[in-house]
């Protein structure tokens, strides 16, 4: 399986602060929002990243990730010309993808709670074994900003809308989506929206016809955020902080996970910590150098 981050978009929700930067290099706490989402594919275990931007940003995201071999990950770079929708981004990786299945990330969106890698690890299993889509659901107060996902009274999903006036569930569908290789074939089949995009819950609604869709719920037990706006923006950065402040463990450290998975040596993390010089950050990796196993 591949990793798939949308990384473009022109964060208009976020003006005045994304009117030159691009939000996912904007700090949440103390790391670029872009962090999140690699941490949380690098914690299903998958190796080939690809990350979709804008073309005025591939500059910088190189010299962020480079090829991505210090996190012991292989990271190449989509260029996404205009912000036509999720299902477009996703898209323009066919020709990396091959012929494998894809998790796809959104940039803006956080992830925490307890065995959320095992439950990574389930839904990759499936799709790689029995192909077909996953979406995940959470329990949210203000679905109308997101996919939502209809029910019937039996519980089965009968449809996904995008942003309705009028939802008939508090269920949203988060910013990660789980593909198989047909993906492709029916992104070329979409139209685009009123708002000119193909839409990624139109996408998901094709797999949902097939009978190909299967949801998982993210209980109360997990915190979602999407990052696209003022508000949702600074509630995550309080969350990163608090969680950290408490328990002195990093959330979405991306040169811990990948030291923890085996992927970089203790010397390769040492290094790592060295350029973070004398901040929390570099400490905090230094100390996992010298962890006592
Ligand atoms: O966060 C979850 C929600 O994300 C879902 O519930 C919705 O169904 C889904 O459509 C999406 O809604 P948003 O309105 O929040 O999407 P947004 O336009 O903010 O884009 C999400 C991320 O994808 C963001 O990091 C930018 C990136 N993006 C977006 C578009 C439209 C791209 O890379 N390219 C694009 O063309």
């Amino acid at each position: 399986m591949k990793g798939i981050i949308l990384a473009g978009g022109k964060g208009t929700r976020l003006y005045p602060l994304t009117l030159v930067v691009n939000k996912h290099f904007l700090a949440v706490y103390n790391k670029p929002m872009i962090y999140y989402p690699i941490s949380l594919l690098m914690l299903a275990k998958i190796r080939e990243i690809l990350i979709v931007c804008n073309p005025e940003d591939l500059k910088l995201y190189k010299t962020f990730f480079l090829n991505g071999e210090h996190l012991g990950v292989k990271i190449d770079y989509v260029i996404q010309e205009q912000p036509k929708g999720i299902s477009h981004g996703i898209l323009l990786t066919e020709k990396y993808v091959g012929n494998d299945s894809v998790c796809v990330v959104l940039g803006d969106n956080l992830f925490f709670g307890h065995g959320l890698p095992q439950i990574l690890l389930k839904i990759k299993k499936d799709v790689e074994k029995n192909a077909g889509s996953y979406v995940l659901g959470y329990y949210v107060l203000d679905p109308q900003r997101y996919g939502v996902i209809e029910f019937d009274k039996k519980g089965n999903v009968v449809a996904i809308k995008e942003k309705p006036k009028n939802t008939k569930s508090n269920i949203a569908v988060v910013g990660l989506y789980f593909y198989d290789n047909t993906v492709f074939d029916k992104i070329k089949k979409l139209k685009p929206s009123f708002r000119g995009e193909l839409e990624v819950s139109s996408l998901n609604n094709l797999y949902l016809k097939e009978k190909k869709l299967k949801v998982e719920l993210l209980g109360r037990g997990f915190a979602w955020f999407d990052m696209g706006t003022y508000h949702s923006f600074l509630e995550a950065s309080e969350f990163v902080y608090t969680i950290e402040k408490r328990t002195g463990l990093m959330v979405g450290c991306i040169e811990e996970i990948a030291y923890r998975n085996g992927w970089i040596t203790k010397n390769e993390l040492k290094k790592l910590a060295a350029k973070l010089d004398k901040t929390d950050y570099g400490k905090y990796l230094l100390n996992i150098v010298n962890e006592q196993k």
